[in-house]
């Protein structure tokens, strides 16, 4: 449960439940943004991905093997397949592959179960949601506790699957029209790692959208389109100005903004939050859990627990550089 208030003077940042409470719940179950929610989460954080008949449902990626019971449906054995997404080869099963009533079928589960993470909690049939679901689900736990739960999907692979002949962004406008969410002043903010699907999602969303800022890398339109630019390039000064001329809020990886060395150690932060608040944009890192801590160099999500890093520590270090929210689990 949330905790008590802070003091009146203590600058307020905005909690993104990520994929909902996804340290103690399967990720991208309604159990998971449930407990977000009653936790205190100002936002919870679906990500989308469609089906086969063209439903986007809340999913981190089209590949469902480790998210899902798919494996033990014999029934679709023969869907398991090979692609390449965005330059990743993936083995398994992919939701553009069922559809919404087949994908009901299955059971969600935890794609990494720790007792440590208390994810292992078992206390319902969790389905995949779709994002109406998502959104229905928002509207009632915010009239029962009082707040404007936030929403914030991220559609994922938006080029990939425009190719395919299932874009994300009609589906995204539609069920937040639906949910008369499509408004300014609407606790909603749409996030993407592609420029191209947020411009075009500009023109019809009055919503804050987020560009988000990976490590290394760049944009998957940019690669396709033959544009140089990285991400490295869009976290620039002049790169900031551009994006803030489509989007309203940035979302790095916590070590575009805190960097650290080969052994892992934090070195000198960089200047991206204070270059962004000066293009006018927000900053929201992703993701303040223990796998992103500082120390040790080696950690790894089977290691014991004390060898984690300090995630308070994180947390501290990123409020210090005067973010405008977190997304955690
Ligand atoms: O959307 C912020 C963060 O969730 C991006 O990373 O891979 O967890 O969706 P990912
Ligand atoms: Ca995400």
């Amino acid at each position: 449960p949330a905790t008590a208030e802070p003091a009146p003077d203590t600058p307020q940042i905005e909690v993104f439940g990520h994929r909902g409470a996804s340290g103690y719940r399967p990720e991208h179950t309604l159990a998971s943004y449930e407990l977000a929610a009653r936790m205190g989460a100002d936002f919870i954080e679906p990500d989308l991905v469609p089906t086969k008949d063209g439903v986007l449902v809340a999913r981190h990626e089209p590949e469902i093997g480790g998210t899902t019971d798919v494996a033990d449906h014999p029934e679709f054995a023969a869907r398991k397949t090979t692609k390449v997404i965005d330059s990743t080869e993936m083995t398994g099963w992919f939701t553009e592959d069922f559809t919404l009533a087949e994908l009901k079928t299955l059971r969600a589960k935890e794609r990494i179960p720790d007792i440590r993470r208390n994810n292992t909690v078992y206390d319902g049939l969790y389905e995949v949601p779709t994002f109406q679901e998502v959104l229905d689900l928002r509207e009632r736990l915010s009239e029962e506790l009082g707040r404007d739960i936030g929403v914030a999907p991220e559609t994922k692979h938006p080029s990939y699957f425009r190719e395919l002949g299932l874009p994300l962004e009609p589906g995204v406008v539609e069920a937040l029209e639906t949910s008369s969410l499509n408004k300014e002043d609407s606790k909603v903010v749409v996030q993407s790692f592609e420029v191209g699907n947020l411009k075009e999602l500009r023109e019809q969303l009055r919503v804050r959208l987020v560009q988000l800022i990976s490590n290394s890398g760049a944009p998957q339109d940019f690669i396709e389109a033959g544009d140089p630019r990285t991400y490295a390039d869009l976290v620039k000064p002049e790169g900031l100005k551009e994006i803030a001329t489509y989007a309203d809020v940035i979302g790095p990886d916590t070590k575009v903004i805190l960097p650290v060395d080969d052994s892992n150690h934090l070195t000198e932060p960089t200047t991206v939050v204070a270059d962004a608040h000066a293009a006018g944009l927000q900053v929201v890192p992703y993701t303040v859990r223990a796998e992103n801590t500082f120390l040790p160099a080696d950690f790894q999500s089977s290691q014991d627990p004390a060898q984690w890093g300090d995630v308070l520590g994180l947390f501290h270090a990123l409020y210090d550089q005067g973010v405008d929210g977190i997304f955690s689990d």
